[in-house]
């Protein structure tokens, strides 16, 4: 078959791969060709708006390492992120809403105690955290895993300033106790641009978008059995609450930083100055059975 045009091209494309032998791998392709051709026949870009195309894909690609992932922050500020969230994690009762990931999480965050202070050589305005993590029905989950990372109150990650600040702060990784309880101190975290010197920002500029992100503590909990629950908590009353640049806040996810005096704070910690108080209760969903037999 030759001499395609604009009408004949995608179902010449198509059946070049109906017989590809994996069921899914053809669904997917299929549905890539069908979505891409109308994508641009919708569009019907000049031949230099295709280049540009092109071009900015290219630009996304050379800005990803180990350290930036230019394609995850494209699907996060384009809402495909948190569709695929949103496909992937239904939320039965009792189990706490997911959110993204975000490319601040660091695999190796150091592993503290229940009421260590992981501020680090920030300052800023102290922040007591406590929480739970729980089965669906509420019963207690002992030893997960809790990793919590945020921003410092100028919208900082440590990640961004090591050279700074020299060593990673503001992060770590505690362990739930009999009670399923953990605590820490920090600094109460302020909103932030996600990173805009790349091909994102041109984007976000093109359409004429905002690049802030509400303020926010990341959780990442994980108990065998149980699936890991990626998430953040939001400040209540943040001015970027309804117009997060990557669509990742839902209302069971804001909390009140309760502001507190100062004297003895829920942990039993004197403390001499104002501090905020964050408590969240997380609900983790057990493993599907199906999944837990593959
Ligand atoms: C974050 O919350 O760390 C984040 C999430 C998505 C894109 C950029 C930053
Ligand atoms: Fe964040």
């Amino acid at each position: 078959m030759r001499n395609f045009n604009e009408n004949t091209i995608t179902d010449a494309v198509l059946e070049r791969i109906a017989g590809a032998t994996d069921p899914r791998n053809k669904q997917v392709s299929e549905a890539l060709v069908r979505h891409l051709h109308a994508f641009v026949r919708e569009v019907r870009p000049t031949q230099k708006e295709w280049e540009y195309g092109i071009d900015f894909l290219t630009r996304t690609g050379h800005m990803c390492d180990d350290k930036r992932q230019e394609f995850i922050l494209l699907s996060d500020a384009l809402g495909v992120s948190m569709l695929v969230d949103a496909i992937n994690h239904p939320v039965p009762e009792g189990a706490t809403e997911t959110t993204v990931l975000g490319p601040f999480f660091v695999q190796a965050s150091p592993e503290k105690s229940n009421g260590e202070d992981i501020s680090g050589p920030m300052e800023g305005d102290p922040m007591l955290v406590t929480g739970s993590a729980s089965t669906v029905d509420g019963r207690p989950l002992a030893g997960a895993v809790v990793d919590v990372w945020h921003s410092d109150d100028d919208g900082y990650y440590d990640v961004q300033q090591l050279d700074k600040i020299g060593d990673l702060a503001m992060r770590a990784r505690f362990h739930t106790d009999q009670n399923g309880r953990f605590n820490f101190w920090s600094i109460k975290p302020a909103a932030y641009p996600i990173p805009h010197d790349g091909t994102v920002g041109d984007m976000l500029e093109v359409q004429g978008r905002h690049r802030w992100r509400p303020a926010h503590v990341h959780f990442m909990i994980s108990a065998p059995g149980f699936e890991q629950l990626v998430t953040h908590v939001f400040v209540a009353g943040d001015q970027y609450l309804d117009s997060d640049v990557v669509f990742g806040v839902k209302d069971s996810l804001i909390r009140e930083f309760v502001r507190c005096p100062p004297g003895r704070a829920p942990d039993g910690r004197m403390v001499d100055s104002e501090y905020f108080h964050l408590n969240y209760d997380f609900g983790l969903k057990q493993v599907a059975s199906s999944a837990r037999a593959a």
